[in-house]
């Protein structure tokens, strides 16, 4: 039995801030924010659960189904509507699901994590025929507004993503790995603000990306020119091409959505995901490779047959 991606759906809110206009507020402007991360603009606003709820419609009505057709629902967020019921339990009734419904938090690896999880269940005894996975994010409140070495680089968004069982589609390997003594280089406190020491966390995503990416296609049993798409986290292109370099992945594979949407943390891959689909780059049989990392620090790589 192998699993495929049945359907995408995204949603980003209505406002856009440019960096020019952050530069109105913050010592900034948009040459070096396009330089030195490669952002030329965020979405900013809506809720959590919101978000994930509309993103969630669109993948069950591209994939041709309805809400019916779920028999489970993961939300994967570091920005939860409240402290308790999860978000998911929100986003369950919003969307009119009679399934089970959790949430997942590996901040900007959130989507891996959660994709891996579905797939699991999903190969249980008894398991769901379909799991909806639903990456979304409302940064922007938790975003220090008056600090530029954070205030440009996020956004907020949603990515969803209904994996169904298919003959067509296989996870090949996946990688996911962690290193909590790393907490405090990117942190927020309950109601603080995004703290993060910029540099450091630009080396060692570096370094933990290449290292999953190359467990993850050693597992695989492959070499980074047999894989056709690449899905990163957007965090920084700098980040994307420094682990191109080191990998061997290809840049002209890889898929690119930062420079409109920012750094969306879990809803990233799902809405680059969805990028890639609009260009006809995710073909049946094709090799993706999709790899996240971020606070945690938490990483995770898996390359899938579509
Ligand atoms: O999802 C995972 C979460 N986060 C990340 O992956 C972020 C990883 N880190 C980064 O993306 C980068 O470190 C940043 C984009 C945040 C910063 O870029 P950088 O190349 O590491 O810059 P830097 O902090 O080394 O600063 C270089 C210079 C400094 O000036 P001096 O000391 O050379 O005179 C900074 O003061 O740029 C200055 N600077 C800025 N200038 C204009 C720092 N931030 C800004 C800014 N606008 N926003």
């Amino acid at each position: 039995m192998t699993i495929r991606v049945a359907g995408i759906g995204t949603a980003l809110p209505e406002k856009i801030v440019t960096n020019d206009e952050l530069a109105k507020t913050i010592d900034t402007n948009d040459q070096w924010i396009r330089d030195r991360s490669g952002i030329g603009q965020r979405h900013v606003g809506g809720v959590t659960s919101e978000l994930a709820t509309e993103a969630g419609i669109r993948a069950i009505k591209n994939a041709g189904l309805t809400p019916d057709d779920i028999g489970l629902l993961i939300v994967c967020t570091t920005t939860p509507d409240q402290q308790l019921p999860a978000t998911s339990a929100v986003v369950q009734r919003d969307i009119g699901l009679t399934c089970g419904a959790f949430d997942i938090n590996a901040v900007c690896a959130g989507f891996i994590y959660s994709y891996v999880m579905a797939y699991g269940q999903m190969l249980m005894p008894g398991g769901p025929e379909r799991v909806l996975v639903i990456g979304s994010e409302s940064l922007s409140r938790i975003v220090d507004w008056t600090d530029r070495g954070t205030a440009i680089l996020f956004g907020d968004g949603a990515g969803a993503a209904v994996m169904e069982r298919h003959e067509q589609g296989e996870m090949l390997a996946y990688d996911l790995g962690s290193n909590g003594e790393l907490q405090e280089i990117l942190y927020a406190d309950h109601g603080g603000y995004i703290k993060m020491e910029g540099r450091e966390v630009f080396k060692r995503a570096v370094r933990a990306v290449s290292g999953s990416v190359e467990i993850a296609l050693k597992k695989a049993g492959m070499t980074a020119d047999d894989i056709d798409v690449v899905i990163p986290h957007q965090a920084n292109i700098r980040i994307i091409e420094a682990v191109s370099q080191r990998t061997g992945l290809s840049m002209e594979k890889t898929h690119n959505v930062i420079e409109f949407t920012g750094n969306t943390s879990s809803a990233t891959i799902p809405l680059t995901l969805a990028e890639a689909e609009r260009n006809g780059a995710l073909q049946p049989g094709q090799i993706v490779l999709m790899t996240g990392f971020g606070a945690g620090m938490a990483w995770g790589t898996a390359v899938v047959r579509w």
